[in-house]
C-alpha cells in the first residue's frame, strides 16, 4: 500500500509518517529529510538545495522526483509514506509515473487539516533528537524525564534552520500557491480522504488508520 500524506508545515505529516512507519512496516520518504540529509553531506544536491530551502521556497522538481526515485528502487517494505512529496502538479505526474514503472500503485492521498494559526506556533516549537531524529515540542510532547531523549537516550536536540517565523510564512505561501492545486487533482481520481489534523497526535494517527484498515 502506498499513500500520501498531504498538509501545509507543520500540520503533522512527519509525526504521522514516523508513527505509521512503527506501526506498519511502511517505509516513510519524507523529501525533506533526504533534503537535509543531502544539506548535512554537502552533497550537489545539497549544494542547490541548501538556500533554497533556508527561504522556505521549493527545491527543482527535478532534483526531488529523482531522490524519491532512487528510494523506492532500494524497496519500501509493506508500502511506502510520502511525506512533503508531490507538492506541484509536475511532481504529481512524476510519482504517477514512477509508481507505474515499477507496477505500483497509489492507495490513498491523506490530507491533514489543520487551521493555519497553529501552525507557526506548531512549527517554531519544534526539536529533534540529534541522535535519533524522534521530534518534540516545547508545548506538545516534551521528553518524559528533560533534556533526555525518550527513545535513545541522547541529550542533545537540534532544530530546524528553517523553523523561524518568516521562512515558515514563505512555505505556507508556497504550499497555498503550489501544492494546494493538487489535491483536487486527487479528489477527481476518488483517492483523497480528509483528517483533523487539530485533533491530538494520538487520535490523527487513529484516524489515518480507520482509512487504511488492518495493517
Ligand atoms: P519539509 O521537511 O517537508 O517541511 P514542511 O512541509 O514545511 O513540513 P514540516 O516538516 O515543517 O511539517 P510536518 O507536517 O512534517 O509537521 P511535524 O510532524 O514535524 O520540507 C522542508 C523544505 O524542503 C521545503 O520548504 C522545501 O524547501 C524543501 N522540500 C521538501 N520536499 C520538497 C518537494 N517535494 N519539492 C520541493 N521542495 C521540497 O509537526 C510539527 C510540530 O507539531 C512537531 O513539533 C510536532 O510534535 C507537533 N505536532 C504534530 N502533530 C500535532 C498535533 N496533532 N497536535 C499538536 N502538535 C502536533
Ligand atoms: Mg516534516
Ligand atoms: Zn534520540
Amino acid at each position: 500500500m502506498n499513500i500520501i500524506l498531504l498538509g501545509p508545515p507543520g500540520a503533522g505529516k512527519g509525526t504521522q509518517a514516523s508513527r505509521l512507519e512503527a506501526d506498519r512496516g511502511m517505509v516513510q520518504l519524507s523529501t525533506g529529510d533526504m533534503l537535509r540529509a543531502a544539506v548535512k553531506a554537502g552533497s550537489p544536491v545539497g549544494l542547490q538545495a541548501k538556500a533554497v530551502m533556508e527561504a522556505g521556497e521549493l527545491v527543482s522538481d527535478a532534483i526531488v522526483s529523482a531522490l524519491i526515485g532512487e528510494r523506492l528502487d532500494a524497496g519500501a517494505g509493506s508500502g511506502a509514506i510520502f511525506d512533503g512529496y508531490p507538492r506541484t502538479a509536475a511532481q504529481a505526474e512524476a510519482l504517477d509515473l514512477l509508481l507505474a514503472e515499477r507496477g505500483q500503485t497509489l492507495d490513498h492521498v491523506i490530507e491533514l487539516e489543520v487551521d493555519e494559526d497553529a501552525l507557526v506556533e506548531r512549527i517554531v516549537g519544534r526539536f529533534t533528537c540529534a541522535n535519533c531524529g524522534e521530534g518534540y515540542h516545547d508545548r506538545f510532547k516534551r521528553p518524559a524525564v528533560e533534556g533526555t531523549c525518550d527513545v535513545c537516550g541522547h541529550h542533545e536536540f537540534k532544530r530546524r534552520p528553517d523553523d523561524n517565523e518568516a521562512t515558515v510564512r514563505t512555505r505556507m505561501t508556497e504550499y497555498r500557491a503550489k501544492t494546494a492545486p493538487i489535491i483536487p487533482i486527487y479528489e477527481g481520481r476518488g483517492l483523497l480522504r480528509r483528517v483533523d489534523g487539530m485533533a491530538d497526535i494520538r487520535h490523527v494517527t487513529e484516524s489515518i488508520e480507520a482509512i487504511l484498515g488492518p495493517a
